[in-house]
Order: C-alpha cells, then sequence, then structure tokens
C-alpha cells in the first residue's frame, strides 16, 4: 500500500496559513512542490481547495468535504477514510496537502514528512498540529533562499 506523506510549508511556530492563504511567498517552494506531487494522488480539505481555485493539474485530486457538491476534476470524498481508502486505491504516492484539519487527520497515518521550514516569522491564524520531531528521522535537508527543506521519516518505534 502507497504510504501515506504529509506536505507542508510551515514556520518554527508552526505557522501554516493566515485568512485562508499562506503568508508567505515562497515561488521556489511552490516549484518543489510541483515536483513531488506531479503524478501522484494529492488529498486535502475543502478550504484549502477552494483557495487554490482549481484542481492541480496532472494529479488526482481528492477533496474531502461534507459540504462541496460534485465537481469536475476532483474526486469527492464525505469523509477522511473514505479519501484515503481512494488514495490508496489509486496506488499511486499519496501526499496530504492540507489544510489544519486535514493534517491533523492525516498525522497518525502519515510514514513521511516533507517540511518547508520557512525562514523568519509570519502571524498567521492556522497552525500544524502540533507534534514531536523526535519521533521522526530527518533524511534530508536542502536550504533555499527563504526557507529549508526537510524530509523525515517516522521512526519504527513511534507508530
Ligand atoms: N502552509 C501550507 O503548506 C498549507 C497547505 C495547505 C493549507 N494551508 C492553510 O491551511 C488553512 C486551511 O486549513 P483548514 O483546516 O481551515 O481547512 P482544510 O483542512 O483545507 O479544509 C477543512 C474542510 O475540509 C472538510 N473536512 C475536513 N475533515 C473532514 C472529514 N473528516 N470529513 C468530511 N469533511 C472534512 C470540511 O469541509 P466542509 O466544511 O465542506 O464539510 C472542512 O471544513 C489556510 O490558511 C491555508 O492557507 C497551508
Amino acid at each position: 500500500m502507497p504510504p501515506i506523506q504529509i506536505i507542508v510549508a510551515m514556520t518554527r511556530d508552526r505557522v501554516i496559513g493566515e485568512k485562508g492563504e499562506l503568508p508567505w511567498n515562497l515561488p521556489h517552494d511552490l516549484k518543489l512542490f510541483c515536483q513531488l506531487t506531479i503524478g501522484k494522488t494529492v488529498l486535502m480539505g475543502r478550504t484549502t481547495y477552494q483557495s487554490i481555485g482549481k484542481p492541480l493539474a496532472q494529479r488526482r485530486n481528492i477533496v474531502i468535504s461534507r459540504s462541496l457538491a460534485v465537481t469536475q476534476g476532483i474526486e469527492l470524498c464525505r469523509t477522511f477514510s473514505e479519501g484515503v481508502n481512494l488514495a490508496r486505491s489509486f496506488g499511486h504516492d499519496i501526499f496530504c496537502i492540507g489544510g489544519v484539519e486535514i493534517y491533523r487527520q492525516a498525522l497518525p497515518l502519515a510514514e513521511r514528512l516533507h517540511i518547508s521550514w520557512v525562514d523568519g516569522a509570519f502571524s498567521g491564524d492556522s497552525l500544524f498540529p502540533e507534534f514531536e520531531l523526535t519521533d521522526w528521522s530527518e533524511t534530508d535537508r536542502r536550504s533555499y533562499t527563504g526557507f529549508t527543506y526537510s524530509t523525515y521519516l517516522r521512526k519504527k518505534n513511534a507508530l
């Protein structure tokens, strides 16, 4: 079964959003996001889908929502577990791309985290859920202007 992966950009204070938007403009982070997710399955909450405004091209888009009407270009699921089961059935890598509610539900299942640690402080009303970084082993780290991208694998004894 393809593992659940989380991809997120956040500050060291876990800020991920402000008024429904990303508080920063980091084009290279968006480029990395595309490189990692193109050809794969992305799973997101309704708010994140609406803030993006359209399905992400060249990816299977699964949107979790109780309220959204059926929409072309996305696979709509009414519960998180329905979304995960559908994503697994596609057989591609699965990236949970936010927002807060989806990260909270995905975190206990996730085996890999892709975190862009954004430099500096930003005020925000959306925080990534609290988690223990010591439960994760860093497997890759790359520095870019404005952020550091790190990949983590969950330690075996932390599941
Ligand atoms: N920095 C980053 O990497 C990043 C990435 C993504 C998003 N964000 C930020 O995160 C913020 C949005 O987060 P959010 O928590 O408000 O929104 P969200 O997680 O994108 O979406 C929440 C919505 O998803 C649906 N949902 C969630 N769990 C569900 C479940 N178990 N069953 C059915 N539906 C479910 C509900 O939609 P209905 O109300 O339709 O039922 C819920 O209102 C924004 O500020 C955005 O910019 C940041």
